[in-house]
């Protein structure tokens, strides 16, 4: 069919965030599969599962996310990616040739940790989080069928239901972390990704900055809303100016946390304004609050449909791009696109069962998608920590063993230095190793300039 034919016109629309230019508007969203090795470090599963998502047309493939300290590494769920070390960058470039040969953008959902929602390695040391002595308790039924029956059954995972007693960082440790985490994206960029997200929803160190459930400290990074959001805001300048203008960077954050007297659509609102005023260049709207609340991270059919409403909100007070999350009917979502209610679709578990979806939309032939059922059986293994599996599609997790998805020599698309690198100017960063300057020697760094400042 030709493309002037095709029904999916905003679907198909290209769109630039930042200094990137995506095909379309359906991405891969940030989904940690747990195929990483148990150091966080790329695999061959891991390398071929993005490629079939980067085969099958999507045009930018957004990682789960990826431990970007030293600190955050150590209290985990499960299996996460990581990128603190320069040693890290190899692994992490073998995933971006892989994601460019097949045509599609990179990016690297990246996150500060798990806060109060991690657990130590060691299982004896409190959780570095904003406040002390606040680990966190899920009820039981709140979780879909397949994650509460891995729950019940399996020691390993039902210890997710019970956080681990938290210490409280202190301020040096905030700003040690923060300039660590900065220093971490620009060796993504060296990794070649074209897009940097910062991850702040669900109930993740950042987002436990802004939630008043979670923050009750007293000093400046708790107590009245300003000085909730500045961890956020803090770590999206330093980033920004740490990475440059070379690649895009994006911040997702949760619409509301859907929890009484928690963080309001409205609050949300006059934070994605902060960030855009820090040089984001598109913003990524999941849902919900952390673990406890549980409903709303990976939505069930009724909660996603009113996802587009959230993208209509915040589009009214921002103008970078707005990416949503979980609009798996491609007749709606072009729908909603084209009112303007958001620019991206993000696809989680609806790529994990049809990585072809998007050339499928491309090809006009939305009839033979093979949609997701919601079972979440995909959530539960990921959950365990043994890797994705799915009931439809049998390829899922075990994409390594089709030789399709290997790369040969450097296709002629693909650019042999990273974007980022070839717009030069990412600042000098000396810090670890392994930041034995703790407390914080502010003169290890050169002055932060702020963004736009020249
Ligand atoms: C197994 C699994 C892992 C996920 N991991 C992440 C993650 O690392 N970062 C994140 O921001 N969201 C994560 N999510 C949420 C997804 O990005 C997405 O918002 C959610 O699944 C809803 O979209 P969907 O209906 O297309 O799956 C995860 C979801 C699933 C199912």
């Amino acid at each position: 069919m030709a493309k002037e034919e095709n029904p999916f016109k905003n679907l198909l629309a290209p769109i630039k965030i930042g200094p990137v230019e995506l095909k379309h508007r359906m991405v891969l969203a940030p989904m940690n599969e747990t195929l990483s090795g148990m150091n966080g470090e790329v695999t061959e599963q891991m390398l071929a599962y993005y490629a079939a998502r980067a085969k099958g047309g999507a045009a930018m493939v957004i990682t789960g996310a990826i431990m970007g300290t030293k600190l955050a590494s150590r209290y985990v769920w499960g299996r996460n990616l990581h990128c603190f070390h320069p040693g890290h960058i190899q692994g992490l470039k073998l995933l971006t040739d892989r994601v460019h040969y097949f045509g599609a953008q990179a990016c690297a959902q990246i996150t500060i940790g798990f806060g109060r929602q991690g657990h130590s390695a060691d299982h004896h040391e409190l959780v570095p989080a904003p406040t002390a002595g606040l680990p966190y308790e899920i009820a039981l039924e709140k979780g879909a069928r397949p994650v509460a029956n891995a729950w019940k059954k399996v020691e390993h995972p039902r210890s997710f239901l019970v956080g681990q007693m938290t210490r409280e960082m202190s301020i040096e440790e905030i700003h040690s972390e923060q300039k660590e985490f900065a220093r971490s994206c620009q060796l993504l960029v060296l990794a070649g990704f074209d897009a940097i997200e910062i991850h702040a929803p669900h109930g993740y160190l950042e987002h436990q900055f802004l939630s008043p459930f979670s923050n009750k400290r007293t000093d400046m990074y708790g107590g009245e809303w300003r000085n909730r959001k500045r961890f956020l805001n803090e770590v999206t300048e330093q980033v920004r100016y740490a990475v440059g203008s070379g690649v895009a960077l994006g911040v997702r954050i949760s619409a509301e946390e859907h929890m009484e007297g928690g963080l309001t659509r409205e609050e949300m609102i006059d934070l994605a304004r902060d960030l855009e005023e820090r040089g984001i260049d598109y913003l990524s709207l999941s849902d919900g609050g952390g673990y406890e609340e549980g409903g709303h991270l990976v939505p069930d059919k009724d909660r996603a449909a009113h996802i587009p409403e959230h993208g209509r909100d915040f589009k009214k007070a921002v103008k970078v791009p707005v990416i949503v999350a979980s609009q798996h009917d491609p007749v709606k979502a072009d729908a909603d696109i084209g009112k303007g209610w958001f620019d991206i679709s993000a696809l989680g578990r609806q790529l994990f069962i049809d990585p072809e979806y998007p050339k499928k939309i491309e090809e006009s032939r939305p009839d033979d998608i093979n949609r997701c059922r919601y079972c979440d059986t995909c959530l539960g293994l990921c959950l365990a920590g043994v890797g994705p599996a799915c009931p439809h599609n049998p390829e899922l997790g075990r994409e390594y063993a089709n030789p399709e998805y290997m790369l040969g020599p450097r296709a002629a698309h693909e650019i042999p230095v990273p974007r980022g690198m070839l717009a030069g100017d990412m600042p000098c960063l000396d810090r670890p190793w392994w930041k034995p300057e703790m407390p914080y020697i502010e003169k290890c760094w050169r002055p932060f300039r702020g963004p736009g400042k020249g």
